[in-house]
Formats: C-alpha cells, sequence, structure tokens
C-alpha cells in the first residue's frame, strides 16, 4: 500500500506538461496502461464505455479491453446487446479509462465498427471453453426468468458440444474503437489538475491544456 501511495505522490508532484507527452496520443496512452501495470492498479484494462441509446440517454458499463495498437482500441462483447445495437445505431462511444491509484484518467472520444471476422474468430479462439459456452448462452441484454434458466442453457450448450471445437457465435465479436480525441487528466495537490486535450490536426495532433 504504502509503495502505491508513494507512486501517487510522485505522479502528482510530476504533473503533466505539453513538453512531457508524446506527440502520438495512442504511445502516450501505452505509456500511462504500462505505468498503470507496474503500480498493480486493480484490472488497468478495464473501461467504461458510454454510448447513446434511442431516446437519447446516455448508457455506460465497464469493459475489457482486449487490444490496443495504430488502429485503435479493440473489445470483444455480443453483438446483439444493448451496447452494440447503439453502437451500431449511432457509430459514436466514448471510453474512460481510470487509473485511481495514481490518480489519473483518460476519456477517449471514438468513431466505432466491428473488426474483421477473422480477428473475433482468433480472440473467441483464446478464450476459456467456459467463456465460449457462456457466450453461446447469454442473450446478452435480454430479460430471463431466472438464474436457474441460464444455467440450464449452460448444460444444454455444453451438452450440444460435447468434446467438439467451441465455434464463435455470429452474434458475438470485436469492436474497433478508433479515437478522435483524448483528453489525459493528471490529479495534482489543491485541485489544480493537469489536464491535456489531444484532437486531429491535419496528419497530427494538435495538444491543449484546459482548465481543471
Ligand atoms: C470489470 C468489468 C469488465 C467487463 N468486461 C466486459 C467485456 O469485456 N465484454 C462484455 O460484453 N461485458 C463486460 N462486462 C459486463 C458489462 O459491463 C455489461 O454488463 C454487459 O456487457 C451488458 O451491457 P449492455 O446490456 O449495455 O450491452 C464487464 C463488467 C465489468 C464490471
Amino acid at each position: 500500500m504504502s509503495d502505491l501511495a508513494r507512486h501517487r505522490f510522485e505522479y502528482e508532484t510530476a504533473g503533466l506538461d505539453v513538453g512531457d507527452v508524446h506527440a502520438d496520443p495512442m504511445v502516450q496512452w501505452q505509456r500511462w496502461f504500462d505505468e498503470a501495470v507496474a503500480a498493480e492498479c486493480t484490472e488497468p484494462n478495464a473501461f467504461v464505455l458510454s454510448t447513446l441509446d434511442a431516446e437519447g440517454w446516455p448508457q455506460s458499463r465497464y469493459l475489457l479491453l482486449r487490444a490496443a495498437d495504430e488502429r485503435g482500441f479493440t473489445c470483444f462483447t455480443n453483438y446483439d446487446s444493448a451496447k452494440s445495437t447503439e453502437l451500431a445505431a449511432t457509430g459514436r462511444a466514448a471510453m474512460l479509462f481510470t487509473w485511481l491509484q495514481l490518480h489519473r484518467q483518460v476519456r477517449v472520444t471514438c468513431t466505432v465498427q466491428r473488426v474483421p471476422e477473422q480477428e473475433s474468430d482468433e480472440y473467441f479462439a483464446s478464450r476459456p471453453r467456459g467463456s465460449q459456452i457462456g457466450a453461446w448462452s447469454s442473450p446478452q441484454s435480454q430479460p430471463i426468468p431466472d438464474r436457474a434458466w441460464l444455467e440450464q442453457r449452460v448444460q444444454q450448450m455444453a451438452t450440444t458440444f460435447g468434446d467438439a471445437v467451441v465455434p464463435r457465435p455470429a452474434f458475438w465479436g470485436g469492436w474497433l474503437l478508433r479515437p478522435v480525441a483524448f483528453e489525459f487528466w493528471q490529479g495534482r495537490p489543491s485541485r489544480l489538475h493537469d489536464r491535456l486535450l489531444y484532437t486531429p490536426d491535419g496528419e497530427r495532433w494538435q495538444i491543449e491544456r484546459l482548465s481543471p
């Protein structure tokens, strides 16, 4: 615990300035992610995904990030779920990463698209068998009668697949979230926090400081 507290203190003291950050926000995000892993933040790849539903209500939920590269961020879910319906309808989303031990958050505004089928196949094949059967069993976001109904579906699916390889359901796969803006936030003493906003400027990114 004391080590983590010291980490936070050091980051707060050092602060965040335009001269400290990488010109490419994905590289900067990767640096902060690596520091969150090194600081043993809980589930460092968990993020909040926010979407807008058909009535204009914002909807938020946690997801686990499965890849980050020059294309953007990738996560996996049920394509018939509420979130996927909202992603498909709007083509937009917001991501929020928080690494509280380091007193840091990153907001990312994104456009979204499905990942190529082959990527979803490869990731699905890498999942534990229980998770694969779980994906087939759960009509995610739909009302179900009770827990017993779900457990019975899992039993049925396990029997159906027997010892065979479990294929990826067509209703399950990945979303690629392609950033159009990033905000890096570093907590500082006396609420005088550092905020750096990246927005596209031709081929490059413009970086501006925002007031806390
Ligand atoms: C830490 C954490 C990680 C999660 N990761 C995922 C995930 O990667 N994929 C997923 O479909 N749901 C994940 N969930 C569950 C979602 O938060 C959510 O309950 C579910 O996807 C249904 O959301 P929807 O009805 O808005 O589509 C996670 C929940 C938590 C708390």
